[in-house]
């Protein structure tokens, strides 16, 4: 049972907390502390219990990227604090402050209740506002950097706060600042975000162009696609509340063009994007090939409708999912000559 310690300033630190319904994964796992930052007082509060008892600490939005492969020995933080705020707006576009603790996909909802454009095709994706930024969330063809006006956030071993700009926070392929140089450094506060106020629908990825297809053009809305993207979501990755999961498990791998000519002589259907210089090449493909596709043993797993994706039946233990991981890096490795390096980050 979890047991409240000092609470300055109302910010309660949990001891020995059990992190199974906090994680998308659902594996068992217990953080020696907890915390949930509700209120802005909270965070100053943070700081100087952190000053006085310095540890390892973890930010987590849902958890939707995090698998615990063993009890966290240090400070969980659950960041909640909720709300959006117009800064400014004119016909053509609105800027938004959106604190961290908002839950992504509700937001993106709101955004479309209100008229303001942008984020359809990044509909359903699990976790936190805040989260969003960390790696630069992106499907179907967008991603978030290109809406993000700045991020607000604090240092949490000074207390101070800081506001990076979109260049600051140094945005790449599912990656940012936050991710690699400053990792668990900040804890972001708010997202400001520029969206439009006329519909602009991006509909270049293969799977929405095949899935409205037959949709006459005066019928495609920003609704519509939002709704098309949930459901070739909901087609394709469990629903963490059925099957623990954390999406794609691993990065898709980047080429070099020479390197992707020489693996489609020997493959020649194999999929691959163009992207400068590399070509950047489907994991499930590769995963799917080395036969992983739909595999159970015990209670972990590869997911049935996508090889990208690992899943817990039940009872799996973060350690079986990396052995697991490793497994299958190993076999792409084997077959492609080709190193998968996992997306979702190993504690
Ligand atoms: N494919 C297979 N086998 C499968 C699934 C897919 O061979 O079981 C091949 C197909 O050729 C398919 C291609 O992989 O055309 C791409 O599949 P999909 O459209 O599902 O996209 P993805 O590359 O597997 C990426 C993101 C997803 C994002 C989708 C849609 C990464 C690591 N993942 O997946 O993001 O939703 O594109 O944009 O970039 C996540 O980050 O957790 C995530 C789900």
């Amino acid at each position: 049972m979890a047991e409240a310690l000092a609470e300055p300033l109302a910010l309660r630190i949990q001891q020995n907390v059990d992190l199974h319904h906090l994680n998308t994964f659902r594996v068992a796992a217990r953080a020696r502390y907890f915390t949930q930052i509700t209120a802005p007082e909270h965070v100053p509060a943070l700081c100087a219990w952190l000053r006085e008892h310095p540890m390892p600490h973890l930010l987590i939005g849902q958890a939707s990227n995090i698998l615990f492969r063993q009890d966290y020995p240090g400070l969980i933080i659950d960041f909640s604090l909720k709300g959006v705020r117009v800064e400014t707006q004119s016909a053509a576009q609105v800027d938004v402050a959106v604190n961290g603790g908002e839950i992504w996909h509700d937001f993106v909802c709101y955004c479309l209740r209100e008229h303001w454009y942008g984020l359809e095709n990044l509909s359903l994706i699990p976790g936190t506002v805040g989260a969003a930024p960390v790696q630069n969330i992106g499907a179907y063809g967008v991603e978030l950097s290109r809406f993000v006006r700045y991020v607000d956030a604090v240092e949490l071993s000074s207390g101070s706060a800081r506001r990076f700009s979109a260049a600051d926070c140094e945005f790449g392929y599912r990656s940012s600042i936050f991710k690699h140089a400053l990792r668990d450094r900040y804890l972001i506060t708010c997202v400001g975000l520029r969206l439009a106020r006329q519909s602009a629908l991006v509909l270049d990825y293969p799977a929405l162009q095949e899935a409205l297809r037959e949709v006459p053009p005066d019928e495609l809305t920003p609704q519509l696609l939002s709704d098309t993207v949930c459901a070739i979501r909901r087609s394709k990755l469990p629903d963490p509340r059925q099957l623990g999961n954390a999406g794609s498990f691993f990065w898709n791998p980047q080429i070099t063009r020479a390197r992707f000519a020489e693996l489609r002589q020997d493959y020649p259907e194999i999929p691959g994007y163009p992207e400068d210089e590399y070509v950047k090449i489907p994991a499930a493909w590769l995963i799917e090939r080395c036969g992983w596709k739909g595999y159970r043993e015990g209670d972990v797993g590869v997911h049935q409708e996508h090889a990208l994706v690992l899943v817990n039946h039940g009872k799996a233990t973060g350690a079986a999912l990396v052995a697991l991981a490793e497994r299958i890096q190993a076999s792409v490795e084997q077959r492609f000559g080709i190193q998968l390096v996992p997306e979702v980050r190993i504690v």
